[in-house]
């Protein structure tokens, strides 16, 4: 499935009664599979997941750790902005060059990537004697 198709179809479900604001995000994982996810609020308002997370879990349940490509897609009226949590979440699972599409849903397109998003990005290589996972050893 496309990445637009599966980010619309989940953004369906999503699950946002607070802000009335559905998200949905697909990514296509390097090894060729397709995942997606959207927001699920919660009535304790910090306990909410992002589109993205939703999506990032799903490739990790699915065996998968690395994004090859992503796409997020709301009603808004610019391509949507994904939050800095989501922005440093994605740097851990995609190099600064994998292509980020934000879309609105009457649409507007916006191509960017994870390292535009997210410059300097904090990895675990700052960490010192932390071990480097192996999408992120990729990278260097
Ligand atoms: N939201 C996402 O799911 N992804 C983003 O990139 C921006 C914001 C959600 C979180 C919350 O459920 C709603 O949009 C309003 O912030």
């Amino acid at each position: 499935m496309d990445l637009m198709t599966a980010a619309r179809k989940v953004r369906d479900h999503a699950y946002a009664p607070y802000s009335g604001f559905k998200v949905g995000a697909s990514l296509r994982s390097r090894d060729g599979q397709v995942f997606a996810g959207c927001n699920v609020e919660n009535a304790a308002y910090p306990e909410g997941t992002c589109a993205e997370a939703g999506a990032i879990g799903a490739m990790i349940a699915g065996g998968a750790t690395e994004i090859a490509e992503m796409l997020i897609i709301a009603d808004c009226p610019r391509p949507v902005p994904p939050c800095g949590g989501c922005r440093q979440k994605l740097s851990e699972f995609a190099g600064p060059d994998v292509v980020v599409t934000l879309a609105t849903l009457s649409g507007e397109t916006q191509v960017t990537t994870v390292g535009a998003l997210l410059p300097g990005a904090f990895q675990t290589g700052d960490m010192g004697a932390v071990p480097v996972p192996v999408a992120v050893a990729a990278q260097d």
